[in-house]
């Protein structure tokens, strides 16, 4: 299975045209495209609407999560709604089963959010601002952990905007960790078993990385991959097929 992927295209109003041309020979590459959230600059319709048409039609299935530029206009609903009408399929907190050359292709996805990771976090105490910061994250790490958790298929993937472990933002400035990503969303992706985890957000991390239970993680912000998008190769595990 050839999952290509890529995050953080942020495209603006003007951008129509951009990455169409790149994409045109998708098909011959890959089975299908995951986008890792920040599609957009500033989560206007404008924008997304120039998102809707490079990604549309394509050839093979659009699986996307959200990112935090994606929400900056507050539109986040009406984005989702006109990706779905192009035929993008937008997660949240819940998962898509595609057949891939007659093998299921599960993807589980949330945006995530923040926090930080273990021992040096944020947690859901004290002024209301800070406890609403640290459970905006639980709650979508929980969203991520039980779509995980429904999921039957041969393949198994988590998309996520934030990033669930450190390790691929290195190259990041230390300080603002907290703001790229959770453990939670790692120990959501561990609880379940993923067969790779696919995040964006962090545009000067490094492209590889692992979950603390063994997972692989691959950052595919469009700076770190430098390229249209990455293609990873998958073959089915069977690990979750239902009459084994
Ligand atoms: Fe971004
Ligand atoms: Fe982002």
């Amino acid at each position: 299975m050839r999952i290509a992927a890529v995050g953080d295209v942020h495209l603006g109003a003007d951008s129509g045209g951009r990455l169409r041309p790149a994409l045109a020979d998708l098909p011959e590459h890959a089975d299908v495209l995951l986008l890792a959230g920040d599609l957009t600059r500033v989560g206007t319709i404008a924008e997304a609407k120039v998102v809707a048409a490079e990604f549309a039609d394509l050839g093979v299935p659009v699986v996307a999560v959200l990112g935090n530029h994606d929400h900056h206009s507050d539109r986040a609903g009406e984005i989702t709604q006109l990706l779905a009408d192009h035929g993008i399929i937008v997660l949240e907190g819940t998962a898509t089963v595609l057949t891939v050359d007659g093998a299921a292709l599960g993807i589980a996805g949330t945006k995530g959010f923040g926090g930080g990771f273990a021992g040096k976090c944020a947690s859901a105490f004290g002024e209301p601002e800070m406890r609403r910061f640290a459970s905006h994250t639980v709650e979508l790490a929980h969203g991520l952990e039980s779509a995980l958790a429904g999921l039957r298929a041969d393949v198994t993937v988590a998309l996520t905007h934030y990033s669930p472990i450190s390790d691929t933002l290195h190259g990041e400035p230390p300080e603002i960790y907290p703001f790229l990503g959770s453990y939670l969303l790692g120990e959501a992706i561990d609880a379940n078993g993923a067969d790779l985890a696919i995040h964006g957000h962090a545009h000067a991390g490094i492209e590889r990385g692992t979950t603390p239970g063994g997972i692989r993680v691959r950052n595919v912000a469009q700076p770190v991959i430098g390229t249209e998008y990455a293609v990873y190769d998958l073959a089915p595990t069977g690990r979750f097929a239902p009459n084994r």
